[in-house]
């Protein structure tokens, strides 16, 4: 059953359509005949469902590809397809190809209209909605971007049947983050479906996008520009960045493994009930995410420390004041040393 969510931001709105059909692309693109973006594997898999297109731009599949460079190859492509200020470009992908649609589209001419249909869960999920858009410089994640909402995200559940588990793990990953910090009822949900999420029985499906893009778009707007509540978004992901980095882990684990860090400070600091932090624990593992650690304390704490939200020392950190409701504290790199070694 379709669902739509709207997204009121200062950066424009959007119309987030869970469980939609991009058979009815055509209601939103209202006769316009899109520029689009995707990659390679998707294509492969969905070329024959996308709408009629002034051009399908194909990226090589991959987060080496979300690069400046690459945004220069789109301009390039917008500019020989005479793209003009009435121009609309479309990304059918996941988090990669969102993230460099909007970006290249937000700055071409100085900004043109655009939309999603994300592709894997946690582009359905995350990456497609709230508008962050940009890419990576020199190694380091999202470097370089603007806030500037889509004006559409089209989520058709039908298109997640092709994604291999390991990135629908991912998504799910991003799915237990986002119950954790803001609703008991969606973790009680997932508890009660995980296998039914892992077998990805549409109505189950349908019913995680949902919650989790309606979390996510409530946080988005109560603080678009992440001074302070959408930096609850970011539990778990301090650390992983920094496992990704160091350890070369899919995303989905890394936060897994982040998630598992910040409920034991969360316990430490005696704000989580310790039966509440098992049951984060063991959803993860019946998801088949990592709860353990397997690599050295060394490498991880001097990735930590490049992260670029550090400020002097410390680092905003988010905590579980209890199971579906998060709070963000300053932590200094001495709690977080002992912490990765208690851990490690
Ligand atoms: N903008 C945001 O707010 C935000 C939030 C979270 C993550 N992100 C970004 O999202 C990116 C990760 O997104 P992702 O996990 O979707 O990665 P991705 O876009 O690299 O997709 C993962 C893989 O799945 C393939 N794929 C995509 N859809 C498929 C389908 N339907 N069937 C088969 N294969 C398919 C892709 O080709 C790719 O190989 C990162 O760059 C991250 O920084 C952005």
């Amino acid at each position: 059953m379709e669902r739509v969510i709207t997204l009121n931001g200062q950066a424009g709105s959007s119309l987030i359509i869970i469980d939609g059909s991009v058979g009815r692309l055509s209601t939103h693109l209202k006769d316009t005949s899109p520029f689009v973006i995707t990659d390679e594997n998707v294509e492969r898999f969905h070329r024959r469902r996308f709408p009629p297109a002034e051009d399908i731009f194909v990226l090589k599949a991959g987060e080496r590809t979300k690069s400046l460079k690459t945004v220069e190859r789109i301009y390039r492509r917008l500019l020989d397809g005479k793209a003009d200020r009435s121009s609309f470009i479309l990304g059918i992908g996941g988090g990669v190809v969102c993230d460099l649609t909007g970006f290249a589209a937000s700055t071409f001419l100085r900004g043109l209209d655009f939309g999603f249909v994300p592709t894997t869960l946690l582009a359905q999920v995350d990456a497609a909605i709230g508008g962050k858009n940009g890419v990576n410089l020199h190694g380091y994640k999202n470097m370089v971007g603007v806030i500037n909402q889509p004006r559409f995200v089209l989520c058709d559940l039908s298109l997640l049947e092709t994604l291999p588990q390991k990135e629908l793990l991912c998504g799910l990953s991003e799915v237990i983050k986002s119950a954790a910090i803001a609703s008991v009822e969606f973790f009680e949900f997932l508890e009660a479906n995980w296998e039914g999420a892992l077998e990805r029985k549409r109505e189950v499906l349908g019913e995680i996008v949902y919650e989790a893009a309606l979390i996510k778009t409530s946080i988005v707007q109560d603080d678009e520009k992440e001074r302070n509540e959408r930096k609850k978004l970011n539990f778990g992901h301090t650390f992983a960045h920094a496992f990704e980095k160091t350890c070369g882990m899919p995303h989905g684990e890394a936060v897994s493994l982040g998630m598992i860090l910040s409920v034991h400070l969360s316990q430490k600091k005696g704000l989580i009930p310790a039966s509440e932090a098992m049951r984060i624990r063991e959803l993860l593992r019946r998801f088949r995410l990592p709860v353990r650690f397997k690599f050295g304390r060394k490498a991880v704490l001097s990735a930590i420390r490049k992260d670029k939200k550090r400020k002097k020392g410390m680092i905003d950190f988010v905590l579980l004041k209890s199971l579906g409701e998060a709070m963000i504290q300053r932590v200094s790199f001495e709690e977080l040393e002992e912490l990765v070694d208690d851990l490690c």
